[in-house]
């Protein structure tokens, strides 16, 4: 029996010793002092001990089961504390690693050029105005001396809500709707979405503009001009020539079309600006007299200038995007390019 005892102590602190990882330990734990373990077993064999064997044997036994309990503890927090430390190692976080970027949104390409042409007019003492999209005839058109038969309307395909009211086509609404509310000096910007029933390329059925107005004694062609060259070395380049060129709308008289130096060629002349060297930005002129009176303002005392350019057509020439869609079809891929 004694040397039984030995053996298993021997046999016990060897597997013990051998035991990598805390697992194997409760398992060795429950091989040999568990209900059916080895020195459980051992423990029930005693009764065949004969009796005055048993103090001397019963001692053996339980001191093999502290031996073991206590090799078992100690080998426990052993393999505890490795364990720990390689858990310790491999999940450590190196702080001086640059962080995951989180990427960020940013403003849409037509935002950019509003909010640019804003500051740049803002420079110069415009004030933003802004006026409703379903808007009435009256303001679309009537009153921007574009009456009911006037071949003008056939330029702007509209969508009408009612004979009366439709989606506006130009934000030069927001002039008429300016001019009854405020007295002059006027001096806005009108930024907004407007409607037509056009769709390819260069077009979509709901695109952006800006109008600009200016209403006081003494304005002039001359104040149109500068102004303008201003707003457009800012946004373009400084370098950027403008030239003004006749036109025709409705609501003004005399009525330009302004130009700029082609930025792909210089002037040279390209596929861009189509040989000409330059390309039409804008529309403008001197407010029309019919107007003016139209909105209770005396044309023999106060002049003004208007503007009026669409914000994805300068998107696309300062970024050189060669289709509108793009704008539009919010793919991430082309959005976050700028
Ligand atoms: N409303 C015109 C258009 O949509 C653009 C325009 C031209 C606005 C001349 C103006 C202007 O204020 O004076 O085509």
């Amino acid at each position: 029996m004694k040397e039984k005892i030995l053996r298993l102590k021997e046999k016990a602190l060897e597997d013990i010793k051998n035991a990598k990882i805390t697992k194997a330990l409760a398992d060795l734990k429950v091989k040999y002092l568990g209900k059916s373990g080895e020195v459980t077993e051992l423990l029930k064999g005693m009764k065949d001990v004969p009796n005055e064997e048993k103090p001397a044997v019963g001692k053996l036994v339980n001191g093999l089961r502290s031996a073991i309990e206590e090799f078992i503890a100690e080998r426990e927090k052993a393999l505890k504390e490795a364990e720990l430390k390689a858990r310790l190692e491999a999940e450590s976080i190196d702080v001086t690693l640059p962080g995951k970027a989180t990427r960020r949104g940013g403003l849409h390409p037509v935002n950019l050029v509003r909010n640019e042409l804003i500051e740049a007019f803002s420079g110069l003492g415009f004030k933003v105005f802004t006026g409703p999209e379903v808007e009435l005839d009256y303001y679309n058109f009537q009153q921007l001396n574009i009456p009911a038969d006037h071949p003008a309307r056939d330029m702007q395909d509209t969508f009408y809500v009612t004979d009366s009211v439709l989606l506006r086509t130009q934000t030069s609404a927001g002039q008429i709707r300016c001019m009854e509310n405020e007295k002059p000096p006027i001096k806005i910007l009108s930024p907004g979405r407007v409607y037509r029933s056009d769709y390819d390329a260069t077009h979509s059925p709901m695109f952006h503009q800006m109008e600009g107005l200016v209403v006081d004694k003494g304005i002039t062609l001359c104040d149109l001009k500068g102004v303008l060259e201003e707003v457009c070395k800012k946004v373009f380049d400084k370098d950027v020539k403008t030239r003004l060129r006749p036109s025709y709308f409705p609501f003004t008289e005399p009525s330009v079309e302004i130009d700029v130096s082609c930025s792909e060629c210089g002037g040279k002349g390209c596929s861009l600006c189509k040989g000409t060297g330059w390309i039409e930005i804008l529309g403008a002129g001197m407010v029309n007299r019919v107007v003016l009176e139209n909105c209770g303002v005396d044309p023999d005392v106060y002049t003004g200038f208007a503007f009026g350019l669409g914000l994805e057509r300068i998107a696309m020439l300062k970024y050189g995007i060669p289709d509108i869609r793009y704008l539009f079809d919010n793919d991430i891929r082309f959005l976050k390019q700028f």
